[in-house]
């Protein structure tokens, strides 16, 4: 097969990853949740890690933070996921669900940066304290980063609160969500 273009690049790298025992997170698991998406968009969101779901389906954010994260993206930018590529800081589930921990991370990190680098994308929404750390290397929670752009790689940055928060905490949460992907569509729409 000839390897051609984003798609072919992504599709490759998802391969490559499907084999990954880099770390101990690769015994539990029951498939490799590498991300999905169109890897031209110029968009795309990080999560944390596969939940039970996620790690059944073998693709991203298939749970209810899924389903959340789904109609923010239709309600506050008007897209769906063919419009972006969603990707999470460690690629295969932590047991019980629990925090990744952070040998797990700098051992999944490669992939994470390599998804990055292929898709370059304009925007990168970070969902929840994981994904926004290991991206803006601050250790900040995420309450004082969210609500403002930062610039990153070549383009821009907007963290916000992992869904599954938002489905904790209620309408304030999900109403400074619905605030942060106006925030990711308007940087869409800036110059680089
Ligand atoms: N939560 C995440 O962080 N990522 C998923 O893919 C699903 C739930
Ligand atoms: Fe490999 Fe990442 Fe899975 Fe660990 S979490 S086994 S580093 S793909």
């Amino acid at each position: 097969m000839t390897v051609t273009g984003k798609n072919g690049r992504w599709l490759q790298l998802a391969e490559e990853v499907a084999k990954c025992t880099r770390c101990r997170l690769a015994e539990g698991r029951r498939s490799v949740v590498f991300g999905m998406g169109n890897p031209e968009a110029g968009l795309m969101f990080v999560g944390e890690g596969p939940g039970e779901q996620e790690d059944l389906q073998g693709l991203p954010f298939v749970g209810r933070s899924g389903q959340l994260l789904d109609r923010l993206m239709l309600e506050e930018m008007g897209i769906t996921r063919d419009s972006c590529t969603i990707a999470n800081v460690v690629k295969c589930r932590p047991p019980g669900n629990r925090d990744p921990l952070p040998d797990e991370i700098e051992a999944c990190h490669p992939y994470l940066e390599a998804q990055l680098e292929l898709v370059n994308p304009k925007v990168v929404v970070t969902l929840g304290n994981f994904a926004t750390k290991s991206l803006l290397g601050t250790t900040e929670g995420i309450s004082r980063l969210r609500g403002r752009t930062y610039p990153y790689r070549s383009g821009h940055l907007v963290p916000t609160f992992h869904p599954s928060a938002a489905l904790r905490g209620g309408g304030e949460v999900v109403a400074q969500m619905r605030a942060d992907f106006v925030r990711a569509k308007e940087a869409l729409g800036k110059r680089p």
